[in-house]
């Protein structure tokens, strides 16, 4: 098996649906990757015609991803539990988090097998890592895994990241009773961190109906819903904002001068008190 999707046909002969696009590699498409088929690329070119700016927005996503791992782990925390953590690309969150904490443990959870093939051959750097195959949505599943459970010790904080994954979560599974559950399982000190697309323009509603036609999943929400994720958590400054608005590195427009790509995602970080 080759590090990219260059046989369709190999990897649909390991189980793996190459008729439909799949959320971990239409991302992979705006990320500029190579494990991604045609299907997924059509997902994409559907996409850019109503948000032409999304390759900008998954790079928009993946800074922010950076600097919250970095500001995490300047906050002290030292396990990482990255949950829809996609198909590695540049500046993974143990890459980030071990630039800062050399001793910072990750595991990242994906539902997608691909994930799995790609992921163990990139990420399993060393033994503080883990790359484990499991649905976020089955918290008991996840929280009882032995490789979480061998790299995350729950007395200690964590950081549970949910980093561009909960708009694939419609209302009836409840994405906020997930994160709840992920929330409950680790002490005082551990944080959320959360990146969501905002339904902020009739741009984003026409993208939001999009996803959900074509991917089977799509759930953009207000920042009113998106804020509700920290309910009982201290919400740390700059609160839930436009993605580029997140402590930022440099400049950065003022709210009202962001395009729509730069307000098609909203974020924000939590500590559990
Ligand atoms: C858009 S990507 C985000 C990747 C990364 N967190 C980031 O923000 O750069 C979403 C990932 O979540 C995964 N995913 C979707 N539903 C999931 C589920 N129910 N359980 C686990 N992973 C899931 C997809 O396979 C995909 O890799």
């Amino acid at each position: 098996m080759t590090g990219t999707t260059e046989n369709p046909q190999e990897w649909a002969s390991r189980g793996v649906d190459i008729t439909k696009p799949s959320i971990a590699r239409a991302y992979d498409v705006v990320l500029r990757g190579k494990d991604n088929f045609a299907v997924d690329r059509a997902f994409v070119s559907e996409i850019t015609k109503v948000i032409p700016e999304i390759y900008d927005v998954a790079s928009y996503n993946r800074r922010i991803l950076g600097r919250g791992v970095r500001f995490l782990a300047e906050q002290g925390i030292r396990q990482f539990l990255d949950l829809g953590s996609g198909l590695p690309t540049v500046q993974n969150t143990h890459q980030v988090a071990r630039s800062v904490a050399p001793d910072a443990n990750v595991v990242y959870v994906d539902n997608d097998p691909i994930v799995l093939v790609h992921g163990r051959a990139l990420l399993e750097e060393n033994e503080r890592t883990a790359v484990v195959t499991s649905d976020l949505r089955d918290t008991r599943a996840v929280l009882d895994d032995p490789d979480v459970n061998r790299l995350i010790d729950f007395t200690r904080p964590v950081a549970v990241m949910m980093v561009g994954i909960l708009h694939h979560l419609h209302d009836d599974e409840d994405p906020q009773g997930i994160v709840k559950a992920y929330l409950d399982a680790v002490p005082s000190g551990s944080h959320l961190f959360v990146t969501h697309f905002c339904a902020s323009s009739e741009e984003a509603r026409d993208a939001e109906k999009q996803y959900l036609a074509l991917l089977g999943t799509g759930r953009f929400r207000t920042p009113e819903e998106i804020t509700a994720y920290f309910d009982g958590l201290e919400l740390l400054e700059p609160g839930v904002v436009p993605l580029p608005l997140w402590r930022p590195d440099g400049p950065v427009p003022v709210e009202d001068d962001l395009s729509i790509g730069q307000r098609l995602m909203y974020g924000g970080i939590a500590r559990k008190p």
